[in-house]
């Protein structure tokens, strides 16, 4: 018999009529495009990095909503390959901000049986992210619980390329046969090696593209798209997220 969770409060406008959320058909892997910082800061008249900073806290709440809710791995899009574009004030900032949240919060993740751990160009991060997520990694890496995984200088269309590089590498030297490279193959050279696909898509911010963000994973993941700004997003928008997913039909192509 499938429990059910702590009844979930509806907005006055909620258009869903019923927001349980059932413990049987949670998505296991949620993925969140976190966007929206820079808006909510122009919102308030504060520079960008205030809403990158607001940001931050709110991934805190989400880790414990993904907690709450069973969900097993969450991934984080933090920065993209593209977001080097960026003033380097805004830059530095956001490369900053993990090793400010591991400062703050690591203790508690680690108390809530928290893995951290990363998908993307790890070798270029600067020193000092690189040891603070390190440091974090290497704490966290018996734990067992939900699996918190920041996409950090992580761009797809990079990944893929990489991939076939590697592949191309391990044809030639005999590692890897052509007729032994079918997509299970392919997967394990992506960063995501391991790990099952998304079922849920997150965007915050009313932006409905994938921005360079899992185009080989989301192949069947099912999408959610919010007006919410990132730093407005709090759990009980999150929940709102699972249950419509809790909805869907899933068929992969079939019927
Ligand atoms: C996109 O919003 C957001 C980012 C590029 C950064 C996201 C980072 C966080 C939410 C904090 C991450 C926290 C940790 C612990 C790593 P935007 O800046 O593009 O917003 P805009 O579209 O409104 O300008």
């Amino acid at each position: 018999m499938s429990m059910k969770l702590p009844f979930f409060k509806k907005k006055q406008n909620d258009i869903n009529s019923q927001c349980d959320i059932e413990e049987k058909n949670i998505p296991k892997h949620v993925a969140i495009i976190m966007d929206g910082n820079g808006r909510w800061a122009k919102k308030r008249g504060l520079p960008r990095i205030a809403g990158h900073k607001e940001g931050m806290n709110v991934v805190k709440e989400i880790v414990k909503a993904a907690r709450n809710n069973h969900v097993e791995i969450l991934t984080l899009y933090a920065f993209s390959t593209e977001n080097w574009k960026r003033p380097k004030t805004e830059v530095d900032f956001l490369m900053r901000l993990p090793k400010e949240f591991l400062h703050i919060y690591l203790p508690e993740l680690i108390e809530n049986n928290v893995r951290i751990d990363t998908i993307g160009n790890f070798t270029d991060l600067p020193n000092h992210t690189k040891e603070a997520i390190q440091y974090a990694k290497d704490k966290t890496k018996n734990n067992n619980g939900l699996l918190l995984n920041f996409a950090l200088n992580y761009g797809s269309r990079f990944e893929i390329m990489r991939a076939i590089k590697e592949i191309t590498m391990d044809i030639d030297c005999s590692k890897l046969s052509i007729d032994a490279l079918d997509e299970k193959v392919f997967s394990e050279y992506l960063y995501t090696t391991g790990l099952r696909d998304p079922d849920l898509l997150i965007r915050t911010s009313g932006e409905q593209r994938l921005s360079n963000f899992l185009l080989w994973q989301v192949a069947y993941s099912e999408f959610w798209f919010t007006d919410v700004l990132w730093p407005d997003f709090n759990e009980e928008i999150f929940r709102e997220a699972l249950h419509d997913y809790q909805q869907r039909k899933r068929r992969y192509g079939g019927i």
